[in-house]
């Protein structure tokens, strides 16, 4: 799968970790950096992943910042995106599932290396389930409208 991934110094040091798992697991991932822990500001890097993602060059995205929310919330002002804070594997199935969501918003802080990528496994490997969901989701993207 194709992954677009950024951070911010926050999450610089786990998106570095993470960009490698992905790797790992056999993905294609696009860095749009930053390329050091140097002070930046969340929302350029959630743009630029949010705008790959809402513009099909990636099929995800993965935001990393100190909590993952403020990366949420500007992704969600890309037109396309349904970005969700994670902070357990069992939610990153629901996202999936019920949500459809499109892009990961991760907390390089509060949350553990080896948590984060186990809520990265599940979130690349669970499909949406559509049927009484496809509706739901459909009113979210309206919103945008
Ligand atoms: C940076 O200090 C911090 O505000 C940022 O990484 C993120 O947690 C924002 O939501």
């Amino acid at each position: 799968m194709k992954i677009a991934i950024a951070s911010d110094h926050a999450g610089f040091e786990q998106k570095e970790a993470l960009k490698s798992y992905l790797v790992e697991l056999g993905h294609e991932v696009e860095d749009f950096g930053p390329s050091s822990d140097d002070r930046v500001d969340y929302p350029d890097f959630a743009k630029l992943v949010a705008e790959a993602v809402s513009q099909e060059k990636a099929e995800r995205g993965v935001l990393v910042c100190g909590t993952g929310i403020g990366m949420a919330i500007a992704a969600n002002k890309v037109s396309g995106v349904r970005a969700v804070n994670i902070v357990s594997p069992d939610f990153a199935v629901l996202s999936r599932q019920h949500n459809n969501a499109n892009v990961l918003t991760l907390s390089g802080r509060f949350v553990e290396l080896e948590t984060n990528k186990e809520i990265i496994q599940a979130f690349l490997t669970t499909d949406f389930e559509g049927g009484r969901h496809t509706g739901r989701v459909q009113k979210i993207m309206d919103l945008e409208h």
